[in-house]
């Protein structure tokens, strides 16, 4: 099977945790939306565990390791605290982000060329213990090379500049954006890494990055889960699951 035959997709279930913690409630539970997902077709869970636990907390890490059978992408900071808890849930996947306490959310990718020897170092256990570790980047050819370089398995290429220019009408600059993803993508793919894509993707969006034949998965949270409160949650992955295919051909 080549990469293009397999377009996966991960649903990030973050901001159900959002909702929960804005009421300081038990409910609703990340891991019955992670649940939900998997049984609607999901191929992966996604879930991002940030340093001050604004959504996802260590509990809801425990009870998706231990309530699914698809794949967790277990998204963190390269934080020594992160690392101890990767290495004692040994997730199928670690997205490495970048992250900073004042933002809304992960704005921009890793500068993996800056930090090159210390993230190869940051990454070496987590490689032994089999994760499958990814770093969310830019397209930029520097970061690319630099996450081979440190013997990451997979790459996850920030959608969000282009997602944004579309929903600002800036269609020019989103075009742009398009290139140079389809670009790395094909870039990344030749040098060995796997694929991947995400942040900001919607209905409106998603299209052309799903038939980027070399981007194997799509992490997808924030939409879908805003999209689950008009139609529920099972359809709202299965649209995208159906936009996702009939992009792909
Ligand atoms: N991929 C990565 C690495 C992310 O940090 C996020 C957001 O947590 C996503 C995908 C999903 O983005 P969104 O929630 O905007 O769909």
């Amino acid at each position: 099977m080549t990469a293009s035959d397999v377009l996966r997709l991960g649903v990030n279930i973050d901001h159900v945790a959002t909702v929960r913690n804005a009421r300081g409630s038990a409910y609703p539970d990340p891991v019955r939306a992670a649940l939900i997902a998997q049984d609607a077709g999901a191929n992966g869970i996604t879930a991002h565990l940030r340093e001050d636990r604004r959504h996802i907390s260590d509990k809801d890490i425990d009870g998706l390791m231990e309530a699914l059978s698809v794949p967790l992408n277990f998204e963190m900071a390269a934080t020594s605290e992160m690392q101890k808890i990767a290495l004692r849930h040994k997730p199928h996947a670690v997205c490495i982000v970048p992250e900073k306490r004042e933002e809304r959310t992960t704005e921009g990718g890793l500068e993996v060329a800056k930090e090159e020897n210390s993230l190869a170092h940051f990454i070496a256990p987590l490689l032994d213990a089999g994760c499958r570790v990814s770093i969310f980047i830019a397209a930029d050819k520097r970061q690319i090379d630099a996450a081979n370089r440190i013997g990451a398995h997979v790459i996850e290429l920030h959608t969000g500049a282009y997602c944004d220019f579309h929903a600002e009408g800036a269609f020019d600059k989103r075009d742009q954006e398009l290139k140079k993803l389809t670009e790395m993508a094909s870039y990344a793919h030749s040098l060995g890494l796997e694929v991947h894509a995400g942040h900001g993707l919607t209905y409106g969006t998603v299209a052309p990055i799903a038939a980027l034949p070399q981007v194997q998965e799509l992490n997808i949270g924030h939409f879908i889960i805003g999209e689950a409160i008009f139609r529920g949650l099972e359809p709202a992955i299965k649209e995208m699951r159906r936009l996702m295919d009939e992009a792909r051909g």
